[in-house]
């Protein structure tokens, strides 16, 4: 009897510290620290403001009830082990006029706002048949929630799809927070945030041409922007861009193709790309592409697909396969 429950408190240990152990592997089950799978689909990274640990902010499990719908929260010192803070904004918070809830509530960011010391979220809020097409912000005080519904609406006036969130933050100094969102689906369109984070100030660049699962990072001068096609969750092939110049005032967009060369981006869809701090060259930075294996239409197995690009000039950028790597490898 005792040796039993020893296998399992031992079963349990590692499940929690394992699965993806201290390596990356892509597209498994990757636990929580209690030994529960990890939920938190189209994935938005907040590096804490005070110690630098990572919050992991993504859409709770993708079950056929929208009720169940919300933002779950995983933290984590080491981007490793993460703890389960739970839903930080549930589907009962939200309320908009019009369409009455339940609403998909997709794709959520979080950004810090030094000005009103609020952690401000953003959301892609829509009706089950995603007609209604907004955007929904949400603040808390704290990272880990909970976070309170401030309001919903269509930024710019345009109606909108799949977003993120880019904080250009560079060398610690934020230049300022953007949306990036699929405008009707028929453009990508970037406009900055106001002082409060909780509104826009209009359209400074697009991409004329309809992507999305928009993930923005900054490198060497230059805005780099990975998309997907749009195929629902199917995966297609991703198409990165470099923008023409080190602004994003009407930054023009130049197509340097799918630097996965898979047709499916290794069975993925695009969501964030998260700056890390290079192990190797201390000093420097490389970049780590985030997207969803949605695994469609058994979206309850939907799982992650984190892999770091290579850069071999500013435009010669490739990301490759890797089974498994380390964060000490970069
Ligand atoms: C994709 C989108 C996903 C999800 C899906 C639903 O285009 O990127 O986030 O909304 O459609 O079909």
């Amino acid at each position: 009897m005792q040796s039993l429950l020893l296998l399992i408190v031992l079963l349990r240990v590692s499940n929690s510290l394992n699965l993806n152990g201290n390596e990356i592997i892509s597209g498994t089950v990757w636990n929580d620290t209690d030994g529960n799978r990890i939920e938190a689909h189209a994935t938005g990274i907040l590096i804490d403001p005070e110690d630098q640990s990572y919050w992991w902010y993504g859409e709770s499990k993708k079950t056929s009830n929208l009720s169940d719908h919300g933002v779950n929260c995983y933290h984590s010192k080491d981007f490793i082990h993460w703890t389960n803070q739970g839903q930080v904004l549930q589907q009962s918070q939200v309320s908009i006029p019009g369409p009455a809830g339940p609403y998909v509530l997709a794709r959520p960011k979080v950004v810090f706002n030094l000005k009103t010391s609020l952690f401000v979220m953003w959301f892609h809020l829509d009706s089950s048949n995603y007609g209604y097409r907004y955007v929904g912000v949400a603040t808390s005080q704290h990272p880990q929630g909970p976070f309170q519904f401030i309001h919903g609406f269509q930024p710019d006036g345009i109606p909108s799809l799949d977003m993120n969130l880019f904080e250009d933050n560079q060398n610690g100094t934020v230049k300022g927070v953007y949306l990036i969102r699929s405008c009707n689906n028929q453009y990508v369109g970037i406009s900055q945030l106001n002082d409060d984070y909780l509104n826009t100030t209009g359209i400074i660049s697009r991409i004329s041409e309809p992507r999305e699962g928009h993930a923005v990072f900054f490198r060497n001068n230059r805005y780099y922007m990975m998309t997907s096609h749009l195929t629902g969750w199917a995966p297609n092939a991703a198409e990165l861009f470099i923008s023409n110049s080190n602004s994003l005032i009407d930054a023009q967009w130049i197509s340097l193709g799918n630097p996965t060369h898979s047709s499916t981006t290794f069975n993925s869809q695009s969501t964030f790309v998260l700056p890390f701090p290079s192990r190797k060259n201390p000093g420097e930075l490389f970049y780590i592409y985030m997207g969803d294996r949605w695994n469609a239409p058994d979206l309850l197995d939907a799982s992650y697909i984190w892999l770091p690009y290579q850069f071999y000039s500013d435009t010669n950028v490739t990301l490759p396969w890797l089974d498994k790597w380390s964060l000490d490898d970069y």
